[in-house]
């Protein structure tokens, strides 16, 4: 008599059970991140991590999945690491991942007020795993301080996380891929204000091909989030356009208002 072959364990069944048994025992939330394309991210990606989710298997009715605004602040915490982890392992954009050191994430807490959007690390970003920390960061920080904030309570992030080489601008493709990482951070994060950095930040966050000139001195919208866009502060570095700098003091006196913070003197 010729043996059965042996079937495979019915795992999506199995989990479903397991998951029920969670919730059914008062589990309303676990670690997550929010689910990745399956082309773009294959369960087999090297370096990957597999996440199970209980509320983003669409196959599951164990509960819906839990969106950003229903999570209390740890939990935001928690799904930024969570997420953080996984692009750590990306490898959506072949190029960017071979040349990378490391991806750069982002700088900052869940809860922020304000969040900072850049264009893509460089190569000091890239060696230190945190954006804005060279030259542009330098400056950055000088305009945080002006603004009478810390870096500490604000969040900087780019729009892609890895090192195009040669600083080249990120195309749209890799924006793309990274589009999804952007949208969950700044669900999780939930800032009240985003002021985007340059052109590249602008037209990919507000979805626009104007230019910074035409942008910056107005409130945008991101999401229900008024976004100010300014100059990028690698801009304004002493080889580029300084005399830039007077009109990024004005648009961070509008923000300032706006948030109603006093302008320091
Ligand atoms: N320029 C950016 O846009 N981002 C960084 O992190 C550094 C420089």
């Amino acid at each position: 008599m010729s043996e059965e072959p042996a079937k495979p364990p019915d795992l999506r069944r199995q989990l479903a059970q397991h998951l029920e048994s969670l919730r059914l025992a008062g589990v309303e939330w676990l670690p997550t991140a929010p689910p990745l394309a399956a082309a773009a991210a294959p369960e087999t990606e090297p370096g990957s991590v597999v996440q199970v989710s209980l509320f983003g298997d669409p196959e599951t009715p164990a509960a819906p999945r839990a969106s950003a605004p229903q999570l209390t602040l740890e939990q935001r915490r928690v799904e930024l690491g969570v997420l953080a982890e996984r692009v750590s392992g990306c490898t959506r954009c072949p190029q960017l991942a071979s040349t990378r050191t490391q991806t750069v994430f982002a700088d900052g807490e869940a809860g922020a007020e304000l969040c900072f959007v850049g264009e893509a690390p460089g190569a000091d970003e890239d060696a230190q795993g945190k954006p804005f920390v060279g030259a542009a960061g330098q400056l950055l920080n000088k305009i945080i301080a002006a603004c009478g904030m810390k870096r500490e309570e604000v969040y900087v992030v780019n729009i892609i996380k890895c090192r195009p080489p040669g600083n080249r601008t990120p195309n749209l493709e890799e924006a793309g891929n990274c589009r999804e990482y952007l949208t969950r951070q700044l669900e999780l994060v939930r800032p009240r204000f985003i002021c985007a950095l340059g052109g590249v930040a602008a037209q990919h966050l507000l979805d626009t091909n104007q230019p910074v000139g035409k942008l910056r001195g107005r409130f945008h919208d991101y999401q229900g989030i008024p976004v100010l866009v300014t100059y990028h502060p690698a801009f304004l570095l002493p080889h580029r356009s300084p005399q830039k700098k007077r009109d990024v003091w004005e648009d961070m006196k509008l923000l300032l208002a706006r948030m109603g913070r006093p302008v320091p003197r």
